[in-house]
Parts: structure tokens; sequence; C-alpha cells
């Protein structure tokens, strides 16, 4: 079972769907309207990538957290598209020749592959900056959130773009010298490559709407773990994932000699630790005092996915 988008009435992911399609909604009207000084053929390549699809689990993160402590989506809008420029932009870099050399991504030819391996590597670096002058620009303009927080959100989704974050988890995935010990390796990658950005942007949803220190760190402890089993998830549907359903190149871990949780542990162990890691996850929400439903739901669906 995929991640339905379906919003029909009575399917129990309702508002899940709900908050996915608004999302698609924002990115295409987004995609609509170049701003005057970005280049014709650098917002052709910034926005194929962009409306290529996608699962949007980071955006509806974000807002799934700031709605929880009060905020509205059309408030948090801008943030939770800041979160899925910044994972576009990693994506459209990971697949570059000099990364893992893929052709395919989101069921359609890889930015490098149309535009060019120039244009391609701008794009990501565009995408990458564009998310945080769009969103502080946006947020200020909607006037609905005090100053610090916008800062603060912001700050967090930076710090989870760069060294410390995506930046650095990608240096641990592709240079030899950088790999630790074999057992360890694969958790290192995925809380630094992947864990990083779903927490952050959980956390910065949830400073938008308010939260308090100790949520906070609920917050950042439920996203650290959700973002653990997502790589874990993503490692095994490499193995066992067909090309038309999950939109990229199947088998590439082992064609690039990656080292994954399928690699070091084997299918079955890996499941054991995606299960596990979820339940982690679902476990910091207990602390947080709000209604915390569809927060709780989305790591299930996440965890059934096949794409
Ligand atoms: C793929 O992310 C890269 C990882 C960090 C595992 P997604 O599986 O969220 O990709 P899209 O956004 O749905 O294409
Ligand atoms: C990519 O990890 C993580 C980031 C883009 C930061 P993968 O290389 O495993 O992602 P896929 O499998 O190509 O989507
Ligand atoms: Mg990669
Ligand atoms: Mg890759
Ligand atoms: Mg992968």
């Amino acid at each position: 079972m995929g991640i339905s988008i379906s919003s029909a009435k009575g399917n129990p992911d309702d508002r899940i769907s709900g908050c996915r399609l608004f999302v698609e909604k924002a990115i295409e009207d987004l995609c609509n309207e170049r701003p005057e000084r970005i280049p014709e053929r650098l917002w052709e390549s910034m926005t194929y990538s962009l409306t290529a699809g996608g699962k949007r689990v980071r955006p509806v993160l974000c807002i799934l957290a700031g709605e929880t402590c009060g905020a509205s989506r059309e408030d948090l809008i801008p943030m939770a598209l800041a979160c899925e420029m910044v994972h576009t932009a990693s994506l459209i870099h990971d697949d570059l020749p000099a990364m893992d050399n893929d052709s395919m991504r989101r069921g359609k030819p890889t930015n490098h592959v149309v535009f060019g391996e120039p244009l391609a590597l701008l794009a990501g670096d565009s995408l990458f900056l564009w998310a945080f002058e769009y969103a502080r620009k946006r947020l200020l303009a909607g006037n609905a959130f005090p100053h610090l927080s916008i800062l603060e959100a912001l700050g967090v989704l930076l710090d989870a773009s760069g060294p410390a974050g995506i930046c650095g988890g990608q240096v641990l995935d592709t240079d030899p010298a950088s790999t630790g010990p074999e057992s360890e390796h694969p958790w290192t990658v995925a809380r630094s490559k992947t864990a990083v950005l779903i927490s952050a942007s959980v956390q910065a949803g949830a400073i938008l709407g308010g939260a308090g220190p100790r949520e906070r760190e609920a917050f950042a402890g439920f996203g650290d773990h959700l973002g653990t089993a997502f790589q874990i998830i993503d490692d095994i549907i490499d193995v066992t994932g067909e090309a038309a359903r999950i939109g990229k190149t199947p088998g590439k871990d082992r064609i690039q000699g990656k080292i994954t949780f399928v690699s070091v542990f084997g299918l079955e162990e890996a499941r054991r630790m995606s299960r596990k890691e979820t339940s982690m996850a679902i476990d910091f929400l207990s602390i947080i005092e709000r209604d915390v439903a569809d927060l709780e739901r989305f790591p299930r669906i996440l965890e059934e996915r096949d794409n």
C-alpha cells in the first residue's frame, strides 16, 4: 500500500490526504509564477523537479506539527514549501553523476539528464538557497508568527541543510574515506542525510505553532526516529521495489556498493529495525499534551509504503 492521496469521505487518511493536496496545489501555484529576476531556464529546471511528483512527506509533517500546536495550514505553508524545496534540491544533487549517478527520479528522467549537469547543479543550489528567502519573505508578510519563532524555525531548517545535516550526511554516504564501522555506519548516515531534515520539518512547524521547550524536544525526538525509520524503509524498497512504483532505479544501492541497512543487517532485521524506530517515534508523542492523532497515524502509513 502506498500513501493514498485520495480524500474520499470515510477514508481514514482523510486529513493527511487533504494536507498533501493542499501542499500540491501550493507547489503548483508557486511554480506558475516565475520571479522576474530568476532566469527562465533556471526556473524551468528548478520547477521541473519540484513538480515531478513525490510524496511530500516533509511539508505534510511540517503542517501536521504546526496544526497540532494551533497554527493554520495557510499560515504554515511557506515554511512547508521551504522544507520541500530543500528536499528537492538534495535529490537533484543526489542524482548527479558525481553522486549516485541516477537517471530516473519521481518517475521522470533526472534533472541533469534533461537540463545537463551545470544547470542541475545550479538548480539544486538555487532551491537550497531560495527556500530560505522565499519562506522568510512570506512568513514576515503573513504576520501570523512572532519574528523570533520565524528566525528559530528557519535556523533549524538551515542547520539541517548544511554541514551538520544533509551535506555532512551525503559526505558520509559517498566518500569512502569517511566510512565508519559497518554496524554503525547506516545509522550515522541515515540520521545525518535523512532524519535531520524530516526532524527539522516537524520542528519548524511546531516552533511556528508556539510549542514550548519540552514539546519541542518531543517533536525533535519524534522526527529523528521517524526519519531514521524512513531511511531504513528507503533502503528496503531499493531492494524490493519496482521501478514503475518507486519512480527511481531499483537495486541502485547494490550497484553503487552502498553500505545500507539491508547490506549490513539483511532484509528481515532491517524491517524489525524500522518497526522499532517507528514505535520509538510514536512514543515521543505521548509527551505532547495536544491532539496528536494524525501525527501518530502518519508514521504507520509511512511504514507501510512501497514507494
Ligand atoms: C527520498 O525521499 C530520499 C530519501 C531521503 C530517502 P522521498 O522518498 O521522500 O522522495 P520523494 O520526495 O517522495 O520523491
Ligand atoms: C538520499 O539518499 C538522501 C538525500 C537526498 C539527502 P538515497 O540516495 O538513498 O535516496 P534515493 O534512494 O536516491 O532516493
Ligand atoms: Mg544517495
Ligand atoms: Mg540516491
Ligand atoms: Mg535510497
